[in-house]
């Protein structure tokens, strides 16, 4: 018992005080008693030096314990020590006048709060803190397989993804910490202060965390598709125009709710695919706020080291170290550019004199086909002239985010609009086209089950003169084909079904 090095007492409706003779465990390494009913004295010696505050919130009330808890001293209620401690007379007097003058205080200052913290709700209205479930190490231990390599989902900067199955079937992904790295510890704080707080469908939604002496881990939501980066660059996966843009419209979303949806303004400082996830239906979730920062009380930070990815930072933050919105506008454009181009910033085509937003302006005053990727475009279709003409709209916006200087490039939220219009006008050309494609075919000789791409494939083939083809071999498919909506055709009887 005396050699016990593990202790979890979490969550177990515990009422009393903790024994101070736990004291003597000297091998005693983590210690949770958090979410119980304890109340009293944090023993100040022994291994109980190393214990964090995360190991015993959510309590009835504890005082004392080391300095470094920062809990308030526990009261001393010894007779000697009243005794020791009465009071002078003159203390009768000037206690009450003491006590009044205080009061008057803290009356003000709880006033003055209040009226500031009714101006912000009325300028932002913030959700209520998100409630984040404490989750035990032993868990995520048995969800992950002990952490297996099988398990593992991506190595990152500051360590791995893991995906997470827990007890009652639920998935999850873990993002451990890999402590050894430098910056680690700041970067799993900041990730909890930034989103201890903030809750969006295009955010990735962190259910809980999980910490000890020598262990970090936040628990997030499974996001089954993976990233952006994946689907863009994989040979196994393909993005279509219309995904592309819902996905670049959730994540201008996200910094719209980063940026102006909250009192203290967030910057991401991280902006690029790889922090862009996916889920089941393809919505883009911005996760990773490993080197976010939060704005309070000001338009921008100095900060003394930048840690953002070569490529997407914004030149003031890289060379001054300057972080504000528009560092996250910029790395947005370089999203934009790479979304609809499938180039990356960091391609050795690029040079430090001609990078992404060099070549793409260049590409936009001589227009020319290679500032969109061609997966979008081959084999060309009746949408590739209007896909081409949104991607050249994109890619101007794209460059007013990437201006050099931060006070010239557009807000997020002029950005967002502008990408839902064209949307808007995607989308209308696209039911012209279809409407065409009605008057084109007759509407008693299309059969009503028909896929929109099946009929303009069609209509193709009976402008080129190769209907004959292309038609038994779609009769040959579509069992519930109408004949007679193609009176030219020398169908073959075999073919037929
Ligand atoms: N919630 C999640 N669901 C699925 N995959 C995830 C999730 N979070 C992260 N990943 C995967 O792990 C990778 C690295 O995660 P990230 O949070 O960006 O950490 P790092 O700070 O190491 O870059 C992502 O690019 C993604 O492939
Ligand atoms: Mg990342």
């Amino acid at each position: 018992m005396v050699n016990l090095e593990s202790l979890d007492l979490s969550q177990n409706n515990l009422t009393g005080e903790i024994p101070t003779s736990l004291i003597s465990l000297s091998h005693l390494k983590y210690f949770n008693v958090s979410f119980n009913h304890l109340h009293g004295k944090i023993p100040e010696n022994g291994s109980f030096l190393n214990f964090t505050i995360e190991s015993f919130m959510s309590n009835e009330g504890f005082c004392g314990g080391p300095a470094h808890l920062r809990l308030l001293p526990c009261p001393n209620n010894s007779p000697q020590a009243s005794r020791r401690k009465r009071f002078p007379r003159f203390a009768y007097i000037l206690l009450p006048t003491a006590l009044t003058v205080f009061a008057v205080i803290i009356f003000e200052l709880v006033l003055i709060m209040a009226q500031r913290r009714s101006r912000n709700h009325a300028q932002t209205n913030p959700l209520p803190p998100t409630a984040h479930e404490r989750i035990s190490y032993y868990d995520l231990v048995h969800a992950t397989n002990d952490f297996g390599e099988s398990n593992m989902i991506a190595k990152g900067s500051y360590g791995s993804v893991y995906k997470g199955v827990l007890r009652d079937g639920s998935i999850l992904a873990i993002k451990v910490f890999n402590l050894q790295v430098e910056g680690a510890f700041k970067s799993f704080d900041s990730e909890c202060e930034v989103l201890r707080n903030i809750r969006h469908r295009n955010l990735v939604k962190v259910i809980g965390s999980c910490s000890n002496l020598d262990f970090r881990a936040l628990v997030l939501e499974y996001l089954p598709n993976g990233s952006l980066e994946r689907w863009l660059y994989s040979h196994n996966y393909f993005l279509d125009f219309r995904q592309r843009l819902n996905i670049v419209i959730d994540v201008a979303t996200a910094l719209d709710y980063l940026h102006h949806g909250y009192s203290s303004p967030i910057v991401h400082c991280d902006l690029k695919p790889s922090n862009v996830l996916l889920d089941q239906d393809m919505t883009g979730h911005v996760g990773d706020f490993g080197i976010a920062k939060l704005l309070s009380g000001g338009e921008s930070k100095a900060m003394t080291n930048t840690l953002a990815t070569i490529g997407y930072i914004a030149p003031e933050y890289g060379s001054e170290g300057k972080v504000s919105r528009k560092c996250d506008v910029y790395s947005f454009g370089i999203l934009l550019m790479e979304t609809f181009s499938r180039k990356k910033p960091t391609d050795e085509m690029f040079t430090e004199d001609c990078g992404l937003k060099d070549w793409v302006r260049h590409l936009l005053q001589n227009p020319e086909l290679d500032l969109v990727d061609h997966n979008l475009i081959t084999p060309p279709d009746e949408n590739s002239t209007t896909i081409v003409q949104c991607i050249f709209k994109i890619m101007e916006m794209a460059v007013t985010c990437t201006v050099k200087s931060p006070e010239e490039r557009i807000d997020i939220k002029d950005a967002l609009n502008e990408l839902k219009n064209i949307k808007v006008q995607f989308l209308s050309k696209l039911s012209h086209q279809k409407a065409k494609l009605k008057t084109k075919l007759p509407s008693s000789n299309v059969d009503s089950g028909m896929e929109l791409a099946d009929r303009l494939r069609l209509i193709r083939c009976l402008e080129e003169g190769k209907l004959q083809c292309v038609t038994i071999s779609y009769l040959c498919s579509m069992v519930s084909f109408p004949v007679i909506a193609f009176p030219r055709l020398n169908y073959s009887s075999s073919c037929v079904m």
